[in-house]
């Protein structure tokens, strides 16, 4: 029966930690995984949650048994994977099958450091009703799993489906009873993106990238110019450029405006990676500093390369290309903007300017406008003295 101990009593476990062998894996884990936790791999189907997991399995039985429960797959079709991607399968265990009861007695017998059960949604016990893949079954199954890693040194990750429209119906519901939840993404290349949406024990704000080539998954390990779009000469209208920071890394990137005058009496924004809200916002404040009119206009923003940004240091871009979308005149080459802007047009600090201007220089962009003056950047005090750098005049309508 459980008793209560001094808390001075316990000894503070750290370096129990366990590295997967992925650099940008253990990155979005906060380091490495934890020992005694479940991790749950979410994603759409194909997006590569096994590819990632038989990778790192390979890697970590450098550490100690590993054993990957599969009920999607047969053993077959998993030697093949690992032998098209290089893999040395000789210290990966693997058992094939759905029922629970078979997958802990292994897991007993084995006593494996490293556990991959790919996926949660295959695995069904008759303890939980007759029907296999319903929440209950998901959740029952789960439960047990976890509550076997809790007792062990080891590490736990359970892969669960998730549908395109990102309604994680079934594995939401496991989400409280994991440690930590990482979610894989896509943009429209093989670019994969991997984040944590929860972790306790690390942050959740760190980026792992991935490339989907012929061999597997490949880090990416400087991804700072992934979504620049080179071009050649002139800059189309509409476009503005500015690094934002996504965990401990700087990506710099290029915002895409569009204005087209309203069709009827209600105009609307769409945007589907900047928030509308800071969209609106960033246009009233340009069409009350500026003169120029945004509030008869329809708004379209893009981020090139399918990133979501959120950081407030992105308004004074998000400014310049609505500005020079509304205009149709083209921001000089060579420039990015950094600054988030306040309601009465002023251009306010950013937090770590010093990296984000030093990562524009380094791709290229000679010329960065920013809040403060900073190895090289101009400093501009509001809107308007921006539009007017940067333009050589603030045109109204
Ligand atoms: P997979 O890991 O099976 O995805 P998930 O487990 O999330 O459903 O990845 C399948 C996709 O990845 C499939 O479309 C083929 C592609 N792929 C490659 O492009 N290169 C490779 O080396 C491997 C193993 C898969
Ligand atoms: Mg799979």
């Amino acid at each position: 029966s459980a008793r209560p101990v001094p808390l001075s009593a316990v000894e503070a476990k750290d370096g129990s930690r366990l590295p997967t062998g992925i650099g940008e894996l253990d990155r979005v884990l906060g380091g490495a995984a934890m020992k005694r936790s479940a991790i749950l791999v979410g994603g759409e189907p194909g997006i590569g949650k096994s590819t990632l997991l038989l990778q790192a399995a390979s890697l970590a039985a450098t550490r100690g048994r590993v054993l990957y429960i599969s009920g999607e797959e047969s053993a077959a079709q998993i030697r093949a994977r690992a032998d098209r991607i290089g893999l040395s399968p000789e210290r990966v265990e693997i058992l094939c099958t759905g029922r629970l009861e078979d997958a802990l007695r292994a897991l007993d017998e084995t006593k494996p450091v490293f556990v991959i059960v790919d996926s949660i949604q295959t695995v069904y016990s008759p303890e939980a009703g007759a029907v296999p893949g319903t929440v209950n079954q998901l959740k029952y199954c789960s439960h047990e799993l976890v509550s076997w890693v809790k007792e062990r040194d080891a590490v736990l990750f359970l892969v669960a489906h998730v549908t395109k429209d990102g309604s994680i119906a079934g594995p939401k519901a496991l989400e409280h009873l994991v440690d930590t939840v990482i979610s894989f993404e896509r943009n429209d290349e093989d670019i994969r993106f991997l984040r944590a949406l929860k972790n306790r024990f690390g942050s959740v704000d760190e980026l792992g990238v991935f490339q989907m080539g012929e061999k597997g998954l490949s880090p990416v390990e400087d991804p700072s110019s992934l979504f620049l779009v080179r071009r050649a000469g002139e800059l189309p209208a509409g476009v503005a450029v500015v690094p934002v920071f996504e965990g401990s890394r700087v990506f710099v990137v290029e915002i895409q405006a569009l204005t087209v005058p309203a069709k009827g009496a209600m105009t609307r924004v769409f945007s589907d990676r900047v928030d509308n809200a800071r969209v609106s916002r960033v246009a009233a404040v340009l069409e009350k500093r500026t003169g120029i009119r945004f509030s008869d206009q329809d708004i379209y923003v893009n981020v090139a390369g399918g990133v979501r940004l959120s950081e407030s240091a992105i308004d004074l871009a998000l400014a310049t290309a609505l500005y020079s979308a509304r205009t149709d005149l083209a921001v000089p080459a060579h420039t990015a903007c950094i600054g988030e802007l306040s309601l009465a047009g002023e251009i306010r600090p950013v937090s770590r300017l010093k990296a984000r201007v030093k990562a524009a220089q380094s791709l290229g962009f000679t010329r960065v406008i920013a809040p403060e003056a900073e190895s090289g950047s101009s400093a501009v005090p509001g809107i308007k003295e921006a539009i007017a750098s940067l333009f050589g005049t603030v045109k109204s309508s």
